[in-house]
């Protein structure tokens, strides 16, 4: 059998293979409550034979809205739907994790009522990697109540049926936006050392373990390094990376830390077209895999499953996450177990994020082209 069909656990939770529906944000919700077309879509994904599904990241604080798509956690209404949620992707045989957020700063780009304001750790004049033009920086009790809505929600996500949490530190974010010298310029506690400007991390994960208990498994997607020079550098990321496992993080996810260049320096880079495009994040899940004791799940630019089985049996990863590839084909995993090694057929256009963008659900757009072209007989 493949290696990256071994069952595999992380805390309590059992894995049925090593692939990871890495988190995905589709714009599906109604008024913050997870809808009838999101469930849909992730018993889609669970029937395709993927082991973890992490949902879209998702509110768990009322100063982080920004429409109603959005989903939201950040009070106990919105568990009973999503306890319709886990059991539907239950029965299809995978495990669900829901990824909290919180956008920081990011949130300024959405906001057209002139007095509302985005939070960050800090305000920066004239940023050229931010969108966002009216922000200020949190106080700190502001940061302490962000830091409760993260617990709070983790224990909602447990009473939801959900099998664990993930959250999210990365993609310039506001975990990201705290861990960053280049965002973070606070001289309190929350800023200046590594240790002070991963605190709000380690704070949350407190948080959260205080209200879930030793045996529920609490995950997160770290940046390592930002996309421009003069932010995060790995040496730094990869530091942080252990000091949360150390703290008692059951799995890591290596991804970016803020955003550079479009789409060179994201999160979410174009262009995989040959081997030596692919598994673009590798060398710092493979750095950070060397460096601590708990399963690293690599993420960014995955698409051949010899690649992937390449990267298990070396002990780069413990766990192969998939995105752009799961929005083409939702079932490709089942067709690898079945023996159809083929490379995903995503091209990584981006497409599904303009479609994001213009307020729709989560797509493919190439599928509806490949689609009328076959009406068409073409
Ligand atoms: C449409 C879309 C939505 C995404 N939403 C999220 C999200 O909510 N949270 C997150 O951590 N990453 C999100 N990402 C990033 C992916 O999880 C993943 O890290 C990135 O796309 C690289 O993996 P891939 O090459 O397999 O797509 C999103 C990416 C795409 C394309």
């Amino acid at each position: 059998m493949s290696v990256l069909f071994e069952q595999i656990q992380i805390n309590t939770m059992v894995l049925r293979n090593r692939f990871v529906r890495s988190a995905t944000v589709d714009n599906g919700a109604k008024s913050g409550y997870v809808s009838g077309k999101q469930i849909r879509s992730f018993v889609e994904l669970s029937d395709g034979g993927i082991a973890l599904i992490v949902t879209g990241m998702t509110a768990v604080h009322p100063s982080d809205y920004i429409k109603p798509s959005q989903n939201q956690l950040s009070g106990d209404d919105y568990i009973p739907a999503y306890k319709r949620l886990t059991r539907a992707v239950h029965n299809g045989g995978a495990k669900i994790a829901i990824q909290l957020a919180h956008m920081g700063r990011e949130r300024g780009k959405f906001l057209n009522d002139a007095a509302d304001e985005a939070i960050g750790p800090s305000f920066i004049e004239n940023d050229p990697y931010c969108e966002a033009k009216k922000y200020r920086a949190m106080t700190t009790d502001e940061i302490r109540e962000i830091i409760e809505a993260f617990g709070s929600a983790a224990k909602r996500a447990r009473e939801a049926g959900f099998d664990a949490v993930q959250i999210h530190g990365a993609h310039a974010f506001l975990l990201a936006q705290f861990l960053s010298p280049y965002t973070n310029r606070r001289d309190d506690e929350w800023g200046g050392s590594l240790e002070n400007r991963l605190r709000i991390h380690t704070e949350i994960y407190r948080a959260i373990r205080r209200n879930v208990g030793e045996d529920y498994p609490v995950l997160i997607k770290l940046g390592v390094e930002d996309g421009f020079s003069g932010g995060l550098e790995f040496s730094e990321g990869k530091k942080a990376a252990q000091m949360l496992a150390q703290i008692g993080f059951d799995a890591l996810e290596i991804s970016q830390g803020l955003r550079g260049e479009v789409f060179e320096g994201t999160e979410f880079r174009t262009r995989i077209d040959g081997p030596d495009r692919e598994a673009y994040f590798r060398a710092w899940g493979r750095e950070v895999k060397q460096n601590v004791n708990v399963p690293v799940m690599m993420v960014g630019g995955l698409r051949t499953p010899a690649l992937m089985t390449e990267i298990i049996e070396k002990g780069e990863a413990d766990f192969i996450s998939l995105c752009r590839p799961l929005i083409r084909e939702p079932g490709i995993v089942n067709e690898w177990q079945k023996g159809d090694l083929r490379r995903s057929r995503c091209i990584s256009c981006n497409k599904c994020i303009e479609a994001l963008k213009n307020g729709e659900f989560l797509h493919c757009p190439q599928n509806k082209i490949r689609a009328t072209m076959q009406e068409e007989g073409l």
